[in-house]
Order: C-alpha cells, then structure tokens, then sequence
C-alpha cells in the first residue's frame, strides 16, 4: 500500500498534456459551499438574544483583543502599540450600515485584518448585532458592558 505508483500533490506528471499532477478543475466549477456562503453573507438573520449573546462571545474572542469589551479600541493590543481602532461609537462607524460592518469583518479594514477564514457568515452576523448592542450601551451612558459573573470574563 505505501509503495505504489502514483503522482504526489504538485508532483511533475508526464501522464497530463499539463506536465503537472495539479489539474485544474473543469472550467464552471463551484465549490459546494460557495453558494450556501453567499447566501448566508447576503441576508442578516433576524437579531434575537440569542444571535446577540453569540456575538458578545465571539466578539470577545476575537475583537476584544484590540477593540476592547465596551468597543472604546482601548483593547490589550493596542495596550502594546497595535494602531488604536477608532471607538465603535465614532459617528462613522455608528452610520455605517449592517452590511459595511459585516464587511469590515470579511476582508479588514485598514491595519485590521480580514476574519473571513477564521469566523463563518452566520458568526459574522452575530458580531454586527453585538456592536450595534455595544453603539446602543454606549448611546445609553453605561460605563463598560460587563457580562454576569462566572460568563467569559470582562475586559
Ligand atoms: C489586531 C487588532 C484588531 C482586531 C483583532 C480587530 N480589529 Fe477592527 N480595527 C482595527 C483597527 C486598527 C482599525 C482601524 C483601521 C484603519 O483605519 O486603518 C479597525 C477598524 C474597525 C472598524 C471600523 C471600520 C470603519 O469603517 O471605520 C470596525 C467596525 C471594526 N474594526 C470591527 C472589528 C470587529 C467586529 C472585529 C472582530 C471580528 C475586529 N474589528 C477585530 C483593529 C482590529
């Protein structure tokens, strides 16, 4: 079995007119995923507690790291020298539609890195609402957004 003829990946191939075993897919190809991806990343779901309380965890795994738990961009990193993001509550950023912000998130913005390999559409979304939760907390006068004790932790 583990002798046998055969082309490793990226292997030179004489068998293909190509000279390579890496063949292209056939020409209309599409990944399986490609249209439920799209379709999920062009309709934001209904925003329930629940997509809501996802996203607060997400965002604090992924987010909170420069932005910070209450989204003022006073996260650890830029503690470090990271380029401090501007607060989610800057006026730009709080006219920004649904869509720029899932945007942001899919390809990055400026310095900010694209998370769109590391946090699927449905997750995405989930985010958005939790900054938008975060712009209303900030609009309402609440010092910091601190999840109930023994929860993934504060800041
Ligand atoms: C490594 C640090 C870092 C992380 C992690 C990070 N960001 Fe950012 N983000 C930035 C910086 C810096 C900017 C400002 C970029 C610029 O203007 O060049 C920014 C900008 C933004 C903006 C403003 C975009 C605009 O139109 O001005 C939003 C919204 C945002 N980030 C959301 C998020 C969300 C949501 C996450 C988590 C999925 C996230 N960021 C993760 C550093 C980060």
């Amino acid at each position: 079995m583990t002798k046998q003829p055969k082309y490793g990946p990226q292997a030179a191939a004489a068998l293909f007119a190509s000279g390579t075993s890496a063949q292209a897919p056939p020409e209309g190809t599409v990944a399986q995923d490609t249209q439920s991806l799209a379709q999920a990343s062009s309709i934001p779901p209904p925003v329930t507690l629940a997509l809501v309380e996802r996203g607060h965890e997400r965002h604090d795994i992924f987010c909170k790291p420069c932005h910070g738990a209450s989204g003022a961009g006073d996260g650890t990193i830029v503690a470090r020298g990271f380029p401090p993001p501007p607060p989610y509550w800057d006026a730009r950023v709080a006219a920004a539609t649904p869509a720029h912000l899932f945007d942001v998130i899919t390809h990055g913005y400026g310095v900010m890195y694209p998370y769109a390999e590391r946090i699927p559409p449905a997750d995405r979304w989930a985010i958005v609402a939790y900054v938008r939760a975060l712009e209303v907390a900030h609009a309402q006068g609440a010092p910091d957004v601190q999840p109930p004790a023994g929860s993934h932790g504060g800041r």
